[in-house]
This record gives C-alpha cells, structure tokens and sequence, in this order.
C-alpha cells in the first residue's frame, strides 16, 4: 500500500501530554471478542481505546490547548520534554464528540462527527480482558483472525482499516517514564509509514520543528516519526479492499528522524511503505469485490486471514498468508491473479517478487526482511487497530482508483479500483459523506481451522 494507515484527521479546535487529565473521566467502550480453541471459541468482555492524537491536550494548570489546529504552544511547549511534562490528555466523550459506539461485540466508527468542534476519522485500539493500561498483544503465528466488516456506507476516498501495529503492551509507559498516559489514554501509536503527525513519540512532545500540515487544518508533522512494523488485515471501502504486511529493519516501535522516515525519499525508511499488497481488483479480478459483486459489499461479509508457517508451529518462520471470505452462508477462496506473470490467491514470497517485478514496483518489501520480519512481529506481539480515514496525501487512490496517477491505467498494476481519478479529495468526502461509517464485529482469534470452522456449514465447493 503506497499510503497505507495513517489517519491525519483530528479534531477542529481542541488540543491533545503525556500527563493524563482529570477534567472527563476515560471510560473504554466496551467490546467483546472472541477467542478460540480446537474446542470452541470462548467469549471475552474487553473494551477499546482511542489513540490519544484525537484528544484534548491542555496545560496542567489554567487548561489552555496545549495544541490548537494544527500548532503547538509555544510557550508551554518549548520543548518536546517541557511540553510533555506541562501537557494532560483528556479522557474521550466516545460517541458525542469522536462518533465510537459499541454494542456487544461491534464497534461503529462514524467518518464526520458535529459538535462544538468537528471531528473527522478516528484511530482505536483494542484492551486486553479486564485491563484499563493494557493493550490487547495478539500472537497470531499459525493462527487465524476473523473479523465481520461492513463497508456498504464507505464510499471511493474512505479507508476502513483494521490492521495489527507492533506497539508496546502499555503504550510505551514503562521505557519512557515521561510518558504518565500510557494505552488507558491510547499513546504508543506506530506503523510502517513512520507518521510524523504523532504529537508524542518516546514520552517526549514531537513538538520541535513542527509544521501544520499544508492541505490538513488539523495535521501536522513534527521532526521525528513512529516506526514499527505493521500488518494490514484490512484496508478497504465498498470498491475496493487490499491486505498488506509492511514489515520495518526494526523492531518495535522506533522513534526516527531525516531519511530513516522515508523524508526526501520513500525508500530509505526504516519500514516498507508500500508494503507486498493482495487487492483483487489490482491482481485483476476486477467483479470479484464491490457492489453487486461476487463478494457483495451491499452487504456484511466475513474476512478470514491465515498466518500459515514454514514448519506448522507458532515458533515456526511466516511463509504465507491466506485469505478467505464468508457471505450469505457461502465460503469464498481469496479471488487468483489474472495477471500475466503472478499467480496465486495468497501472499508469500514469490508471489510478492512477481508482483513486484510485473508491476514495476521496488521490492523494498523483501529489502525490508519480507514475510520473515513480518513474522517476526507477529510472534512477538502486535496491537489490534481499528480506523476509519480519508487521505490527505493521495485520496486513496492507491486502494481505489488508478495510481499514480501520471501512469496509463491499463499498464499492469496501476488500476487498483473503479474510483475516479480525481476522487477521494478529503473536502469533498467530508462534504459529501459526513454520514459514511464502518462497522467491525464479531472479532474472534486462535489456531487456524479454530474461528472458520464454525463458518464451514454453507460452504460451497470453491474452498
Ligand atoms: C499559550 O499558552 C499561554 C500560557 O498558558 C497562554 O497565555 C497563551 O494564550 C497561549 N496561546 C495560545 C495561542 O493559545
């Protein structure tokens, strides 16, 4: 994915410390998930977070924003260590301000939320069972994750991303004591495009040489980014979807600065930006997903993704990852690559070299350690995150339209999507579809065969 999981929208208006405040109470809303076993799967009442770019930061006396737009303070934040030291994060009002709803094991992100302030897009985390300070860490080597989706609202130009971050358990409070928020509050955030609009990265305020962002009212990048590996389960909307693992030289999550961010160019970050991306319509199967299709995004759909190792254990190296979907009773196979020269329905090693080499595109994927590194963060533990965003840099594009756009939309690989060329500009999606929203549910995990197999009934002969 050329632009992959970073949310930029925020809130109009109010700030986002690294202190936690005390003005709203956090309360998580609460989400349950289910996780499973050869022998069933087993109900789990957890709760969910939001990443603490989305909150009022205010000084800790006088509650002034210590972040205002898109700009830092400059008298309370002189510094990234002073800010952090003067600033308090604010518990969320979930629904009213941010548009997060939960109802048993579903969770309602709303793009466009009014109210004294405007809100656009939302990041969320999901806690660990009956922890307030902790996040959920999955270990998903040789197992499964199967999620619910439903993209029917998400026109051309919206992302509804649910995808596994290599960020710390606590969110980074135990190795960097200026950091007094922790996950309660939703800090730690990374990923592989090693954003630079994190306002907090190592207990410390991103705050020197921060910019606002010239097309974000509400963004901004500072001097250093976030960095760590990133596996994309899902990135989609009602066009097109595409799953990614980006994998990082690091490992965990990596505070950078100057080209190790990608800054002046791409391919010298730390992480794989672009990622090894599996999107049907891309690998030229272009009536398999979208409305009315054989994956018919009209409506709710199940998303199985497979971890499947090189020696059938969880200590084992990733050698692929497989996807299958499951509609209206049906089981579906990953839809296969009609494109010349790659074939297959599931990313592995080859597949990804021949995509790469068909399209043109540098395998920083494999230059970035590939599968293994993915796998890598896998085993050790990644942070489940659930969005929805529009794209400030590249309207999407490279998820639902052709892309780049100065490139003939017939060559291999740059048609990713039926969406306009000119689509997904962020004014005009807020302005058009304040109402789109995405809703994730029924999220269960365990060894593979473990979340699917209850799906298995109305299976069809094409699995
Ligand atoms: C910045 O903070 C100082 C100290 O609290 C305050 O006096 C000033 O009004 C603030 N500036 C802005 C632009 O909010």
């Amino acid at each position: 994915m050329l632009t992959s999981a970073f949310a930029f929208a925020a809130l109009l208006v109010s700030a986002r410390a690294q202190l936690a405040g005390t003005v709203t109470a956090e309360t998580h809303p609460a989400l349950t998930v289910s996780q499973c076993t050869a022998s069933g799967c087993k109900t789990s009442a957890q709760s969910i977070v939001l990443d603490s770019n989305w909150r009022w930061l205010h000084n800790k006396v006088g509650y002034t924003n210590c972040y205002t737009g898109n700009e830092f303070n400059s008298t309370i934040c002189t510094s990234g260590k002073t800010c952090a030291s003067n600033c308090m994060l604010e518990g969320a009002d979930y629904k009213g301000v941010y548009g997060i709803t939960t109802s048993g094991n579903a969770l309602k992100l709303n793009f466009v939320t009014k109210g004294d302030n405007t809100n656009v897009g939302s990041r969320t985390y999901l806690m660990a069972a009956g922890s307030q300070t902790k996040y959920q860490m999955l270990k998903l080597m040789n197992q499964e994750f199967t999620f619910d989706v439903d993209v029917s609202k998400l026109p051309c130009g919206l992302n509804g991303a649910l995808y596994f971050s290599e960020m710390a358990e606590d969110g980074g409070m135990a190795k960097y004591s200026t950091n007094k928020a922790g996950a309660k509050f939703g800090t730690g955030y990374c990923d592989a495009q090693c954003p630079r609009d994190i306002k907090f990265i190592n207990g410390e305020a991103n705050s020197d040489g921060w910019a606002g962002s010239p097309d974000d009212p509400n963004a901004g990048g500072g001097k250093y980014g976030s960095c760590c590996n990133e596996m994309d389960i899902w990135e989609g909307n009602s066009v097109s979807t595409a799953y990614t693992p980006h994998p990082c030289s690091v490992s965990g999550p990596t505070r950078c600065s100057g080209t190790d961010c990608g800054i002046g160019d791409r391919y010298a970050s730390l992480c794989d930006a672009d990622g090894c991306d599996f999107n049907s319509y891309r690998m030229g199967d272009t009536e398999f997903y979208g409305p009315g299709k054989t994956l018919d995004t009209n409506k709710p759909m199940t998303v199985v993704t497979q971890f499947i190792s090189t020696d059938g254990t969880a200590n084992g190296d990733l050698k692929e990852i497989k996807r299958f979907y499951v509609q209206g009773g049906k089981t579906f196979a990953n839809s296969d690559s009609k494109v010349e020269g790659v074939t297959g329905n599931s990313l592995t090693t080859s597949f990804c070299a021949a995509q790469k080499s068909v399209f043109g595109d540098n395998n920083i994927f494999e230059t970035r350690g590939g599968l293994k590194k993915m796998g890598q963060a896998i085993k050790s533990g990644m942070v489940l995150v659930m969005s929805i965003w529009d794209d400030h840099s590249a309207g999407m594009l490279w998820l639902d339209a052709p892309y780049p756009p100065d490139k003939d939309p017939s060559a291999p690989g740059v048609s990713r999507g039926t969406c306009a060329p000119d689509s997904g500009k962020p004014e005009v999606v807020e302005a058009e579809s304040p109402d789109a929203t995405v809703t994730y549910s029924n999220i269960k995990w365990g060894p593979i065969g473990s979340t699917f197999k209850a799906l298995k009934q109305g299976r069809t002969e094409r699995v």
